[in-house]
C-alpha cells in the first residue's frame, strides 16, 4: 500500500510517499480501507520530531481516518467487512489501509460524506473529554476557547453552543472571528488587536468565564487565570506558546480555580472506547441531524500531504484539513 512516511524530522518536505506492507488487525482490531485521513496539529509536531508516537503505535502519521472495514481481527463482533466507519487511532492514518481498535470506531454519521467523517474523531474525542468530562461545562455556563477557528475550536464552539453554553473565542483575524460567530460563538475576540482578559471581563460584567480550553500555555497561563470566574476551570490541551510559565498561586486560592489538562493519544483503548460511547449517545444525533458538523476547509490527495502541512502551518485555514485517497 502507499503510505506517507516522515523521512526525518523536519519541514513539510520530509513527508514522503512510500510503499509499505499492509497492516494486519490483531485481536480486537479492524482493518480499514481508508477513504480519507484528517490532518491535525499534533501530526505537524510529530513531523518536526517533538511529539514521538507512543510505544506500539505506527510511525506513519495520522490520528484519524474514515473508510470501509476490510476485515476484522479475532473477537470483534460489532463491525464487519463493508461497514463505513470513522476511527480514532494512535498513528498510521496517512495510508491506504490502517488498523484501529474496534472500540475506537464509530459509524459514519447517517447522511454524511465519508471524507467529512474523517475530520470528526480527533477533535470530537478531544473536545468531549476535555470540555464536558474534565471541564464539566454545564448549560448556561460561559466558556472561552482559544484558537476558535482551529479544528479543535470549530468543534468546541458548535458542541458547547448546542448544549446551551455561552461561548466566547479568540482568533487571529476578523475573518476568522466572523466565521466563529457563524458557528455559534456569542463573541469572537481578535487577540491581535484586543486584550482577551479585558474583553472577557467586559462581556461577563466583570465576573469572568467558567471554563477556558487553552492550546497556547506559556504566558497565556496567568492571563487565563485572570479571565476565570469563581470556581472556574482551565483545561490545558496544547502548548503552542510554550510549556513553562510562572504564576502567582494566590490566583487559584482566592477564586477556587482548577487547573488541569490532558492528552488523548496515550490513553488506553478502554478510556477511548468510553469516550466513543458517550459521543455515539450524545453527539451522533447532532451530527445526523446536521446541528453540528465537521468544518472541512480543504482536501488534498494523500500524496500531497506536504502541501496540507504547509497550509496548516500557515494557519490560514478555518476548521479541518483532510487527505483523500
Ligand atoms: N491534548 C490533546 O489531546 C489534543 C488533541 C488534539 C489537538 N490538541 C492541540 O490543540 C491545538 C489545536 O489543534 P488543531 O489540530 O485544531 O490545530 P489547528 O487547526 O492548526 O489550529 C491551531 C490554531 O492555533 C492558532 N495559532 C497558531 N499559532 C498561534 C500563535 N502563535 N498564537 C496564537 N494562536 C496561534 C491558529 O489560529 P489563529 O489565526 O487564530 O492564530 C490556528 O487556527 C494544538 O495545540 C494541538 O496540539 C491537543
Amino acid at each position: 500500500m502507499i503510505a506517507i512516511e516522515i523521512a526525518r524530522a523536519g519541514g513539510p518536505e520530509v513527508l514522503t510517499p512510500v510503499e509499505r506492507p499492509m497492516p494486519e488487525p490483531v485481536a480486537g482490531e479492524v482493518l480499514i480501507r481508508v477513504a480519507a485521513a484528517g490532518v491535525n496539529r499534533p501530526d505537524v509536531m510529530q513531523r518536526r520530531g517533538v511529539y514521538p508516537p507512543p510505544p506500539g503505535a505506527s510511525d506513519i502519521p495520522g490520528l484519524e481516518v474514515a473508510g470501509t472495514v476490510e476485515h476484522v481481527g479475532a473477537g470483534v463482533s460489532e463491525w464487519r467487512g463493508g461497514d463505513r466507519v470513522c476511527a480514532l487511532i494512535s498513528g498510521g492514518g496517512y495510508a491506504e489501509y490502517c488498523v484501529a481498535p474496534a472500540a475506537q470506531c464509530l459509524p459514519v454519521p447517517e447522511g454524511m460524506e465519508v471524507v467529512d467523517a474523517a475530520a470528526i474523531p480527533e477533535t470530537f474525542f478531544t473536545v468531549w473529554t476535555n470540555v464536558f468530562d474534565r471541564g464539566a461545562l454545564g448549560e448556561g455556563e460561559r466558556a472561552l476557547f482559544h484558537g476558535g477557528s482551529s479544528g479543535i475550536g470549530t468543534t468546541a464552539i458548535q458542541l458547547a453552543a448546542t448544549r446551551g453554553a455561552r461561548v466566547y473565542v479568540t482568533a487571529g483575524s476578523d475573518e476568522k472571528c466572523r466565521a466563529c460567530e457563524r458557528l455559534g460563538a456569542e463573541r469572537a475576540i481578535n487577540y491581535r488587536s484586543v486584550d482577551f482578559v479585558e474583553a472577557v471581563k467586559e462581556l461577563t460584567g466583570g465576573a469572568g468565564v467558567d471554563l477556558i480550553l487553552d492550546i497556547m500555555g506559556g504566558d497565556y497561563l496567568d492571563r487565563n487565570l485572570r479571565a476565570l470566574a469563581i470556581g472556574g476551570r482551565l483545561v490545558q490541551i496544547g502548548l503552542m506558546g510554550g510549556s513553562e510559565a510562572t504564576i502567582d498561586l494566590r490566583r487559584l486560592l482566592g477564586r477556587r480555580l482548577t487547573l488541569t489538562g490532558s492528552t488523548l493519544r496515550p490513553r488506553s483503548v478502554e478510556e477511548k472506547g468510553a469516550i466513543a460511547e458517550a459521543l455515539l449517545r450524545e453527539v451522533w444525533p447532532l451530527l445526523e441531524t446536521g446541528r453540528v458538523r465537521p468544518i472541512v476547509y480543504r482536501r488534498f490527495p494523500l500524496t500531497q500531504a506536504s502541501e496540507a502541512h504547509r497550509l496548516m502551518e500557515s494557519s490560514e485555514h478555518i476548521g479541518k484539513i483532510v487527505l483523500t485517497i
